[in-house]
């Protein structure tokens, strides 16, 4: 048996299907099951693909609810007046094209949990219906003249910072408490890097046997230039790359230049043990500043031109950014 079917054997699931057994990650763990014995509304902060719809997976599966549905709703992409009838549902005739009753939502989820994805969205008439139901437990819905009594566990999800959102008047407080009985922060992947390996092998695991191709092994060059990288798009960016590579590797094993450019600008130079670093050729090479830009631009790239997140990412002040950027 090879060294990687050993390392493929250890790598199971180490909670409901997440991967990470970094200090962080267990403590999360360790946090996702209490609250999920306790019950009550619970908020999941943390920046786009770090997981958090995973964590609400496991909340509901460590929950005594875990026989009942589990119901995600993305509240971004849905027009409030469909919103509402997705929701609370409609009684038939209720407006026109409703010929139909329909439930809704929080009707389905009833013994389950409710998954408010990207609550910090919502719409502020949306906000004032929702808080009443989080009151009432009960749902009327439109068009209905009879109040619904259901018993749902609401987890809402966000990678904004909702404390700003309620400060910038964007948010309504009484809102943001009631949906925060119990906050969970899930961390961004550059907070456990010590994870990444076995993500990184999950995922070759995973693509590998989608396209019905052996598991490939993973260099030790290949891994350190993973290590090096602070992945803005959190485990979502280190999935799409390792699927990247495990589509268009060549040989046995994932190799540096299986991986994006951008990788290799942000661990330029790091000699990786045991491997010796071609001779320099000083021509082709580009300059720190050169490559700084071209990795400042991609981070900001990836969070969709975010100023202050990307400050944030790069471990920099926002002016410092934009001095980067020439601005
Ligand atoms: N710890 C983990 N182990 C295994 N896979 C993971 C882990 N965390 C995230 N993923 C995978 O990464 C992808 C992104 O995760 P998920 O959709 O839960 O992120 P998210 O925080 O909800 O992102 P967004 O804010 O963009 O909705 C999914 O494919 C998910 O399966
Ligand atoms: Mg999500």
């Amino acid at each position: 048996m090879s060294d990687l079917d050993l390392v493929v054997q250890e790598v199971t699931e180490d909670f409901h299907g997440m991967i990470g057994r970094s200090t962080v990650m267990v403590a999360l763990y360790e946090q996702v099951r209490r609250i999920a014995r306790a019950g009550g509304a619970v908020l999941i902060c943390g920046e786009s693909g770090v997981g958090k719809e995973l964590v609400t997976q496991a909340l509901h599966a460590e929950s005594d609810r875990c026989g009942g549905p589990l119901i995600p709703v993305n509240c971004a992409g849905i027009p409030s007046e469909l919103l509402e009838s997705e929701l609370f549902g409609h009684a038939s005739g209720a407006f026109t094209g409703a010929q139909h009753a329909r439930r809704g939502l929080f009707v389905e989820a009833h013994g389950g949990t409710l998954l408010l994805d990207e609550i910090a969205e919502l719409a502020p008439e949306m906000q004032a219906k929702l808080l009443r139901v989080l009151q009432d437990g009960q749902v009327r819905p439109l068009g209905a003249n009879l109040e619904r009594r259901v018993d749902v566990r609401v987890a809402a999800a966000t990678n904004r910072d909702l404390e700003r959102e309620v400060a910038r008047g964007r948010l309504r407080e009484d809102l943001f408490f009631r949906l925060a009985t119990f906050k969970v922060r899930v961390p961004p992947l550059r907070e456990r890097g010590e994870d990444v390996r076995r993500l990184a092998l999950h995922f070759i695991r995973r693509f590998s046997a989608e396209i019905g191709r052996e598991p490939l092994d993973l260099s030790d060059a290949a891994l350190s230039l993973l290590s090096g990288y602070p992945f803005p798009g959190n485990v979502r960016e280190l999935a799409n790359l390792i699927e990247r590579a495990v589509t268009f590797c060549c040989g046995g094993r994932i190799v540096p230049s299986d991986l994006p450019e951008t990788l290799h600008a942000c661990g330029a130079g790091i000699p990786v043990s045991g491997v010796r670093a071609r001779p320099p050729r000083a021509a082709s090479m580009p300059t720190l500043r050169q490559v700084q830009l071209r990795y400042v631009r991609y981070v900001l790239d990836q969070l969709d031109g975010n100023k202050r997140r990307a400050a944030e990412v790069l471990g920099i002040g926002r002016r410092t950014l934009y001095r980067y950027l020439g601005e």
